[in-house]
């Protein structure tokens, strides 16, 4: 069984406007798939319906499955359940996770308490190796967001969301806020953790090479609609389509000017 199937996803304004258009796809356990779309193609929107975090004033209909539940109408306490645990989102602005007025360590212990009834000195011993996982000193449990870098605030937005080892990540552009040598090294960690942990992975982003540096299955997304599925090899062979043969040529300009070989 899929650990997350989506089927007919549709997303639209409370005006009537279609954002996201019956868009089905699945992850098994363990695997990986790229989301890759031009901007305001809905990506953002697709990741928040399969967690049941869009936004007021949008509705999602046809199913959303993690893990066998139903998340499209399911009520908070449910997706509570889900959150954290089955899956656990990493956006492109850490801020979004993180709180301003609470420092970091207590951030990353938040799920491990609600989730694993972690307290005291076992939450502590918790938090620091979550923390050491990312390669984040111990020190910067202590830290509130604003002392930290943006990279090390996206190592501790990572360390939240992989606390309590979810099944699936899903990660919105999230080395896109970065510096480019910093987004490297991020862009790696993701791709150890999730290997390591055996954990499946949708990975949103509008650059196919970033895509293609951690998965081999796409889905193309243009307007709300997957124009294309499958290996990206094969795309990146037969784009097919203007669109997706637009995506392609301009990561192979960008791959080339980082002297890659896509
Ligand atoms: N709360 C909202 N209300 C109305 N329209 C919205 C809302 N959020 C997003 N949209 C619209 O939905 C479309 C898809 O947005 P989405 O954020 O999913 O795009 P995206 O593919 O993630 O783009 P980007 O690469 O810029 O992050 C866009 O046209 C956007 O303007
Ligand atoms: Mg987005």
């Amino acid at each position: 069984m899929s650990l997350l199937t989506v089927s007919d996803l549709t997303v639209s304004t409370a005006d009537g406007r279609t954002l996201v258009d019956g868009l089905s796809f699945s992850i098994a356990k363990g695997h990986r798939l790229g989301l890759i779309g031009e901007s305001g193609s809905g990506k953002s929107l697709t990741a928040l319906a399969v967690t049941g975090l869009l936004p007021p004033g949008l509705r999602a209909s046809g199913t959303v499955l993690l893990d066998g539940t139903p998340v499209i109408g399911a009520n908070e306490r449910s997706l509570n359940r889900l959150r954290g645990r089955v899956a656990a989102v990493v956006f492109q602005e850490p801020s979004t996770a993180l709180d301003p007025l609470m420092r970091l360590g207590n951030q990353v212990a938040e799920p491990l308490r609600r989730h694993q009834g972690l307290r005291g000195a076992a939450l502590r011993a918790a938090v620091a190796s979550a923390l050491e996982e990312v390669a984040l000193p111990a020190r910067v449990a202590h830290a509130y967001p604003h002392e930290v870098s943006g990279g090390q605030r996206q190592r501790a937005a990572i360390a939240m969301a992989l606390a309590c080892r979810p099944a699936l990540l899903i990660a919105d552009e999230p080395t896109t806020a970065l510096d480019v040598t910093v987004q490297a090294e991020v862009l790696a960690l993701l791709d150890r953790l999730v290997a390591a942990h055996d954990m499946a992975l949708l990975f949103v982003s509008h650059d196919l090479a970033v895509v293609g540096k951690v998965t081999d299955e796409v889905v193309v997304l243009s307007s709300g609609r997957a124009v294309r599925t499958g290996p990206l090899r094969a795309i990146l062979a037969d784009p097919q389509d203007d669109y997706t043969a637009a995506l392609v040529a301009s990561a192979r300009r960008l791959d080339e000017a980082l002297g890659g070989a896509l």
